[in-house]
Formats: structure tokens, C-alpha cells, sequence
């Protein structure tokens, strides 16, 4: 299964152009594009990242972190997911780190996803899906949640986002329509951010294989 991750992220440096600040997302699929990224380092002219462990990893290679409020629209953002359905929408936060990623996904012209084939789904929800939630919030939202959607939330114990919150994995859902539930969550006071991708769902989707499939 990493040999299909390493063959999609690897794809995904076409899309990247001489001087071009990158997108960078998170996750062990993103890690080989990091690594890809490292060997042309010289052609770019630095990297936004959505996560620590994405920073950590940009820097080892020598690549510069740049902060988006100093850098504005971005025209690429390369990142992983953990769901993506025939219409490139995603759930994502598997490793936590989704506020950042669709902050960035948000700013960037291009969002080019890599995955592997387990990856596609034709209905979103099998995933549990991520909901980073204000700490004092976490109950409050998990009843919300349970009342609108009939899932069960769980909170991810022990883990905090870079962002001091919480999150809650929601199970037992499929997601009819994902753009609507997007936003029917995110309006629950301490919500931070849903981990569907579906209002802005990716551009591009690079399925790692012999050859890669692109979506
Ligand atoms: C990180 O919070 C997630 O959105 C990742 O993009 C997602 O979990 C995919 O991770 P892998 O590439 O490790 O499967």
C-alpha cells in the first residue's frame, strides 16, 4: 500500500512549477511528496505547511516554511486524504490536522490530492469523520452531532491538534449529500472545522498505481 502512496505523490511534482511556493499537506502519503519535493528543491521558492510533522519534514530537506499571511494566494496545495468520492470530494483528518489543511486548500488555486486505491469510496462516511472541536465544546457538539446525523462521535482521546482543540470521530454515517452536511456542522457553536472536503473539493486526484489513474 506505501508503494502505491510513493507512486502518487511522486506524480503529483509535475504539477509543480519553477519559483512556485507550495501547498503542503499531511500524512504518510504526503511524506513521499515531501521527500520528491526535497529533490528539486532548488526550483521552488519555498512551502506553506498544514502541520508540525509537515514542517519538521519540509525543513530536514533544506526547504524553506513560509508563512501564508506573508505569502497570499497560493497556486498549488498537494495533500493526501482519507475518503474521496467519484466527485474528488474528501474526508480528511485522519492525522488531525484538517483546519490547517483546508486553510490551505482554500487559499490555493490548484488542490491536487494523492491517494491510494483503498482510498476511493462511492458514498463518503465509512471513515469516521474527523470534527476538530473547541475543548469546552466537545459535548455540546457531540450531541449536535448525534441529533443531526444519527452518527455516533467519538472523541480521539489524548490526541490535541496543533491548534489546541480536540476532535471527534463521527462513525456510522453516509454522506448523501456531503456539501449541505459540511456546512449543517459547521455552524454547531465550537466547531472548528468538519473534515469534509466537498464545498471545495479537490481539483485534481492522483490514485497511486502502475500507472497512476488521475480523476
Ligand atoms: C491529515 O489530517 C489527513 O487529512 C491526511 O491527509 C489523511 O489522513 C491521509 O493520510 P495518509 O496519507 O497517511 O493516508
Amino acid at each position: 500500500m506505501s508503494e502505491a502512496k510513493r507512486l502518487a505523490a511522486e506524480k503529483a511534482i509535475d504539477y509543480v512549477e519553477d519559483g512556485m511556493i507550495v501547498g503542503v499537506g499531511t500524512g504518510s502519503t504526503v511524506a513521499y511528496f515531501i521527500d520528491a519535493l526535497g529533490r528539486i528543491k532548488h526550483r521552488i521558492a519555498g512551502a506553506v505547511s498544514s502541520s508540525e510533522q509537515s514542517t519538521q519534514r519540509l525543513r530536514s530537506h533544506g526547504i524553506e516554511v513560509l508563512d501564508l499571511n506573508a505569502t497570499g494566494p497560493l497556486p498549488l496545495y498537494v495533500d493526501g486524504a482519507d475518503e474521496c468520492d467519484p466527485f474528488k470530494r474528501l474526508i480528511k483528518g485522519g492525522g488531525a490536522a484538517l483546519t490547517r489543511e483546508k486553510i490551505i486548500a482554500e487559499a490555493s488555486g490548484k488542490f491536487v490530492c494523492v491517494i491510494d486505491p483503498a482510498k476511493r469510496v462511492d458514498v463518503l462516511g465509512k471513515f469516521p469523520l474527523p470534527v476538530e472541536v473547541i475543548p469546552m465544546a466537545r459535548s455540546l457538539v457531540a450531541r449536535a452531532i448525534v441529533a443531526k446525523t444519527g452518527g455516533q462521535p467519538v472523541w480521539r482521546d489524548g490526541v490535541v491538534t496543533d491548534n489546541g482543540n480536540w476532535v471527534l470521530d463521527v462513525h456510522g454515517l453516509a454522506i448523501v449529500d456531503p456539501v449541505g452536511l459540511e456546512r449543517e456542522l459547521a455552524q454547531i457553536p465550537g466547531v472548528v472545522c468538519v473534515g469534509l472536503f466537498a464545498r471545495r473539493p479537490a481539483d485534481v486526484v492522483i490514485i497511486g498505481g502502475e500507472p497512476p489513474i488521475l480523476l
